[in-house]
């Protein structure tokens, strides 16, 4: 018996901008369970919802006050169980995302730590004395600009954070804070939810001996926070070997409740990404490389071909999320960058793993062009060239009614002009081969071919560079990523087009040979 998310599609959730229930104009759970019909409509298997905790909001809930508790603009522990009722009625599962690289500098962890150097809570975090000079105790940089160190006068010590000073490092070498966790995993798990995105799931074991991380790049933008991370080789501070031990514990404690453990990955290298998924540790893992990208076809082929082959199925899928820009705008923009998208995404459709859709992939929406006096994420609001995440993250357009149709008065929280009728959602359901009913008919399709998650790959050595194709059992899949069409010869008996990543709806059959035209992907499956 395969684990529930073998073969499964999931779909992640913004809760401040999916739907909103109350009209205060910021999203919450009630929302969420009022389109689960949609979801269902749409096929997913499961639903990832960013947090939904108590916090401050500094970086938007991924800085938690409470682990154990809804943050009141969402709703509360009630419209979580309705929730959860309610999706699993419909055979959706519920992920929430779990947040164990750091706290709320609100969190009354934090706050206790605070106190003194005596108090029980100080080593929840992670504290280190000035360098000799009074300075920062290392190089190591924050994510969101500036040092990953933060002076408190009252103790005369730094306190890590790998990303915002209000985002305080918790201590993974105390035992109390690895108990905590497990605490946080069965509350949720008892509240009914049935896995884990574990947020910087590479980030919570750093170097013992806290070294300078070695710079490989000279900083040409230091008001660029990207640009300063990338400058250094994250060594020491990211991705150590130990991170493992962390998840094997809670591979056991999830174990009970068939929760599926789920890691945000940025390892070094690509050949570390299949460490995380070891037997008993993590279930699976983002490799978040393709949501990164600029169209540049053969090295993303390269890439997925390299990942697949070392993690297979162990691998979470993605072109977007909330954190990037959205993919048809990073390939290209408009129709172009819609087209790619989709054929990047039904290729990974047939990479085994659990690939996972971002809210509003699914209508191709394209970056909303926000203002600069409505930026919201940290990263831009702090820092003077921060390329922030808040075009990414505009309300989920559903119809072309007041904010299209996210809520009924009020100014949603991110203020971006309303999407044409076309890219709602209202738009696009009945409008034939539109990039909603190309994406439904693709999540339809690959419930109907099992062969894509429970057969290993073997991979063609017939195309390479910009075009790649693999075989699992009875489906070919063949990505011509090239500005030229190719061809790909079939092995013996009559293969079917089950899917065109341009025009979705097919079934022409095949003998012998079959052209693949440009920037599109086929899925064929061999007729018996
Ligand atoms: C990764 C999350 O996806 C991102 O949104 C967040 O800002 C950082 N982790 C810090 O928690
Ligand atoms: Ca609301």
């Amino acid at each position: 018996m395969g684990r529930w998310w073998q073969g499964a599609v999931g779909y992640e959730i913004y809760p401040r901008s999916f739907a909103d229930a109350n009209d205060d104009g910021i999203g919450d759970l009630a929302g969420i369970t009022e389109r689960l019909p949609y979801l269902e409509w749409l096929g997913v298997d499961a639903i990832w919802i960013a947090p939904f905790y108590d916090s401050p909001g500094y970086d938007h809930g991924y800085d938690v006050a409470d682990y154990k508790a809804v943050n009141t603009i969402h709703g509360d522990l009630e419209d979580f169980s309705a929730l959860v009722a309610e999706a699993h009625s419909r055979a959706i599962k519920v992920i929430v995302d779990i947040v164990p690289n750091h706290s709320s500098s609100h969190h009354v962890w934090f706050q206790e730590a605070l106190k003194g150097r005596d108090n029980p809570y100080r080593d929840y975090y992670i504290w280190r004395d000035p360098a000799l000079d009074g300075g920062p105790p290392n190089n190591w940089v924050s994510h969101f600009g500036g040092p990953a160190w933060t002076f408190d006068e009252a103790s005369g010590q730094y306190w890590c954070h790998l990303f915002l000073p209000e985002q305080p490092d918790l201590n993974w070498t105390n035992p109390a804070v690895r108990d905590e966790f497990d605490g946080i995993l069965r509350f949720w798990c008892d509240h009914g939810a049935d896995g884990f995105r574990i947020d910087v799931a590479h980030g919570v074991m750093k170097d013992p001996q806290f070294r300078d991380n070695p710079q490989r790049a000279a900083i040409t933008d230091p008001e660029d926070p990207s640009d300063v991370f990338n400058a250094f080789d994250h060594l020491y501070d990211l991705d150590q070997d130990a991170t493992i031990e962390v998840y094997q514990r809670w591979n056991k404690v999830v174990a009970p409740y068939d929760a599926v453990l789920i890691g945000e990955s940025n390892p070094r290298t690509i050949d570390r990404v299949a460490g995380y998924v070891r037997e008993g540790s993590l279930h699976t893992v983002f490799y978040l490389e393709p949501a990164w990208m600029v169209w540049e076809p053969s090295a993303l082929l390269e890439r997925l071909e390299a990942v697949d082959i070392s993690a297979e199925t162990g691998v979470s899928w993605v072109i977007d999320n909330h954190d990037t820009s959205r993919s048809p705008t990073r390939f290209g923009g408009g129709d172009r960058g819609r087209h790619r998208s989709l054929a990047v995404f039904s290729f990974m459709a047939a990479l085994g793993g659990f690939p996972f859709l971002w809210e509003g992939q699914e209508l191709g929406l394209v970056n909303a062009e926000i203002q600069a006096i409505d930026l919201e994420d940290p990263i831009s609001t702090r820092n003077a060239h921060g390329k922030g995440r808040d075009g990414t993250r505009s309300v989920m357009p559903w119809d072309d009614s007041h904010a299209n149709g996210f809520c009924a008065g009020a100014t949603p929280w991110l203020h971006a002009p309303d999407r044409m009728a076309s890219e709602t959602v209202a738009g696009q359901e009945n409008t034939e081969n539109s990039w909603l009913l190309k994406h439904r008919r693709l999540l339809l399709l690959r419930k109907t071919l099992p062969d894509l998650w429970e057969t290993a790959a073997v991979w063609s050595d017939q195309l390479d560079g910009p075009a790649k194709a693999l075989r699992r059992g009875d489906v070919i899949a063949i990505a011509n990523f090239g500005d030229s069409p190719v061809a790909f010869d079939l092995p013996d008996g009559h293969w079917n087009l089950r899917f065109d990543s341009r025009f979705a709806a097919t079934g022409s059959a095949h003998i012998g040979r079959v052209e693949v035209p440009a920037e599109r992907t086929y899925l064929l499956s061999l007729v018996s």
